[in-house]
């Protein structure tokens, strides 16, 4: 039976932590979030990462555009909190509403401030293995791996999702640490034959309980990113009651990768400020 990888404990550890080093900088670190329309889930979302910030002593703002917003008007909203030496980090919630492009909204970040780690300068510097602001959801879930001592260097990594905020940058972070990593999409064939040999399985594919125990080998470590909301139950993409008989590790919906996710938002937070506060980096 697999060890259940506590996100939600560890995410709690990492947050004191890190209250502790904030209060200790004398720094006043400040978390701008743009939420444009009003999905519910986003605004959930929003209002946890504002929770966050007040208990590690982080400053928040947010903006609210309607959901009618041009990307004109959100991209010179971003623009505005470029500009505005009290804030720190920037976080666009996604997805936008349809009629607004995504990347353009995306590159209008300063890199300097993009906690997110969303614009391409900050995924070419991961990709070139020198990273500078790394997204939330992989970096957390690198962190999860190393408190529970969980070694990569050498292991056979298969990354099922080629998303730019979750697929590609844990693939990076897991190259980054000596994996032998294989990116596996929609059009993967026998996905099964490819993730029956990782030794570890990171599920990003957005279909709940999509990963079987069937696709998993003896011993793997399954790293589950999915939050599909089914009847109002929170689900994986893994199918956690049959893989969790052969993992040798597992992370559980609720309470595995999503805490990890936000006290990472406060790390990239804090570091930002930190940055800003020592003049340019190198
Ligand atoms: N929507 C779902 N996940 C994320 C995330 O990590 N960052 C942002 N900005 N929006 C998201």
């Amino acid at each position: 039976m697999a060890v259940i990888l506590d996100g939600k404990a560890v995410s709690e550890r990492r947050l004191e932590l890190l209250r502790e080093a904030i209060d200790e900088s004398g720094l006043s670190p400040r978390l701008a979030t743009v939420l444009v329309g009003d999905d519910p889930a986003s605004a959930l979302y929003v209002r946890m990462k504002h929770q966050a910030c007040e208990r590690v002593h982080i400053g928040s703002i947010n903006v609210t555009l309607p959901a009618d917003a041009t990307t004109a008007r959100v991209v010179e909203t971003v623009r505005r909190l470029n500009a505005d030496p009290e804030i720190n980090g920037i976080l666009v919630q996604l997805p936008l509403p349809a009629g607004v492009d995504e990347e353009a909204v995306i590159e209008a970040v300063s890199p300097a401030k993009d906690v997110d780690g969303f614009h391409p300068c900050n995924l070419g510097r991961l990709f070139s293995g020198r990273p500078r602001y790394t997204p939330c959801t992989p970096a957390g879930i690198m962190t999860l791996l190393a408190e529970y001592g969980i070694d990569l260097a050498g292991r056979r990594a298969v990354v099922v999702g080629r998303s730019i905020d979750v697929g590609r940058p844990i693939a990076a972070l897991l190259l980054n640490a000596d994996a032998t990593v294989t990116i596996c999409h929609s059009r993967t064939k026998d996905l099964a034959s490819v993730t029956r040999e990782a030794d570890i399985v990171v599920a990003a594919v957005g279909k709940p309980r999509f990963i079987t125990a069937e696709m998993i080998g003896e011993g793997a470590v399954v790293v589950d990113v999915g939050t599909n909301r089914v009847e109002g139950r929170l689900l994986g993409d893994v199918d956690f009651d049959s893989v969790r008989e052969r993992a040798a590790a597992i992370t559980p919906v609720p309470g595995g990768v999503g805490p990890m996710t936000i006290a990472t938002l406060m790390e990239n937070t804090f570091a930002a400020a930190r940055r800003q506060a020592c003049g340019p980096a190198p």
